[in-house]
């Protein structure tokens, strides 16, 4: 291949390929690992370094994976019809997340959605589902669109070729867009920017593997409250409890998320949503929905810049759905590039990599049987990476989702999958698709010369270190 750009650092093992002339492109992604077995304990550390580089070629194939790390069986399952089960069929004794993964956010978000089960749970989802469902979406449109805009104005006062770090960008953007929409005008810029910055500095401080799950503690062990994560979770806590306050006192934002949920609860004073539930579920809403987009979107500006063909068809398209008005939410339906290119990204990588549960009690998967309290790993960075299911499955190939072809049920699933599914899935969807076409009217961004894109698993699936890029003016 001549023009093959290719290149493999033995160092962080990341490997990334183009061929203009075939017009096909690999983004970054680790090599497959081939260093050597048998040892937990490697395993534990090479997965605390970086979750998505401890598969061996063999796990980006179907079927269904058991091992042992110390105590605790762990059972990988990377096949459809073994996914529904886990997810849909024995939702019941799957539901429950990994200790893992309730120790890291129990401080921030306490009994929140994303990490409740059982009776909390069931209680708690349809409240959820209800607020952010997607016939409430059309109503963010504004504030997607809005947001956006801004930025775009701010980017060019930037003036042309300016260098910004799009991780940082993206992260802004969408944590003012979930903001607005879940506390309505009143947390301010100020506000706003502090639960942010909480927020990451919280999960700097997670660790991504809790030891003592493995060592045979059914629960995990709680997460040390060190002084800086205290610190992170009081500077969060603190500004929603403040908005919290004020809704309930009457004085909020009517149209915003936080504020349907009080009046619910005024209607129904069985649901018992006090400030601190009140404060978890908001809370949950707003990292569950920001993190999770800014990356997606994050990832696409790295796409479109190095495959321009794509790029080119992405400003074709809004050019002729939009002509110079700014895109708005009644043109999603229209843009099926830019959808395409949402959900290849999600595919290529889904800013939830991994979704752990906690079997109940013991099970049968396909023919293994697993045992009570086993870590049950579905694996969409694998799964959306399997050649039989996604043919070419490394390559960034928009066109897979485009006139109507679909992924197989169960084989495609960045929003998770059954009764636990994303419920900001149109939301999600809406906002990404809509903020790519407001910046790409206006901006092509590129991947500043020579920084290595390398994709780590912290929490969600980011890029290492951002993504340094230029912005240029269209
Ligand atoms: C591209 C954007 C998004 C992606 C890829 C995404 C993905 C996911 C996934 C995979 C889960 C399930 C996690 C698991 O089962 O372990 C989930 C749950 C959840 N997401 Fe999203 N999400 C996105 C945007 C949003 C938005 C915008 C919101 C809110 C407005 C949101 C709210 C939630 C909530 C509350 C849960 C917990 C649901 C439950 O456990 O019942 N997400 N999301």
């Amino acid at each position: 291949m001549r023009n093959l750009i290719g290149w493999l650092n033995p160092q962080n093992a990341s490997v990334e390929r183009i061929d203009l002339k075939k017009k096909r492109f690999e983004p970054a992604h680790p090599v497959y690992y081939k260093g050597p077995g048998g040892r937990p304990i490697r395993l534990l550390l090479h997965a605390r370094a970086n979750l998505l580089a401890i598969w061996r070629k063999k796990h980006y194939e179907t079927g269904i994976g058991v091992m042992w790390i110390f105590r605790r069986q762990v059972v990988v399952v990377n096949a459809p019809e073994a996914i529904k089960y886990v997810v849909a069929t024995r939702h019941e004794n799957f539901e429950r997340k990994s200790p893992q993964m309730r120790r890291a956010l129990e401080h921030l978000i306490g009994d929140g959605l994303f990490i409740s089960d059982g009776d909390t749970w069931k209680q708690r989802r349809p409240l959820v589902s209800d607020i952010v469902h997607k016939n409430r979406v059309p109503v963010f449109g504004g504030i997607m669109t809005g947001t956006t805009e801004e930025l775009v104005e701010r980017w060019n006062r930037l003036g042309d070729g300016a260098s910004v770090n799009m991780l940082h960008e993206m992260a802004g953007l969408t944590a003012e867009i979930i903001a607005r929409s879940v506390f309505g005008n009143d947390l301010g810029a100020d506000g706003a920017n502090e639960v942010t910055e909480g927020f990451t500095s919280y999960q700097s401080l997670v660790d991504s593997v809790n030891l003592g799950y493995f060592l045979g503690l059914d629960e995990g062990m709680p997460l040390l409250r060190t002084p800086s994560m205290k610190h992170a979770i009081k500077r969060i806590h603190r500004v929603i409890d403040k908005v919290v306050e004020d809704h309930l006192a009457g004085h909020g934002d009517n149209r915003s998320m936080l504020d349907l949920l009080i009046r619910r609860q005024k209607r129904n004073p069985e649901l018992k949503l006090d400030v601190v539930a009140l404060r978890n579920e908001a809370a949950t809403i707003f990292m569950a929905g920001h993190e999770t987009t800014a990356a997606t979107l994050t990832w696409i500006w790295y796409l479109l810049s190095r495959a321009h063909w794509v790029e080119t068809a992405v400003h074709e398209e809004i050019a002729n759905v939009c002509g110079d008005r700014v895109p708005s939410v009644d043109d999603v339906p229209a843009l099926e590039w830019c959808r395409a290119v949402v959900e290849e990204a999600l595919r290529l990588y889904p800013p939830v990599p991994i979704l752990a549960r906690q079997a109940k009690t013991a099970d049968r998967i396909g023919t293994h049987d697993v045992k009570a309290a086993s870590l049950i790993l579905i694996v969409p960075w694998l799964l959306h990476r399997t050649e039989e299911l996604f043919p070419d499955a490394h390559s960034f190939r928009p066109e897979r989702f485009m006139n109507g072809k679909r992924p197989l049920p169960y084989s495609y699933i960045p929003f998770a999958s059954g009764p636990r599914l994303c419920p900001g899935l149109q939301f999600g969807l809406t906002e990404a698709i809509l903020c790519l076409a407001v910046i790409a009217q206006k901006f092509r961004v590129r991947v500043q010369e020579g920084h290595k894109v390398e994709a780590v698993f912290q929490l969600t699936l980011r890029p290492k270190g951002g993504m340094p890029v230029t912005l240029h003016r269209r």
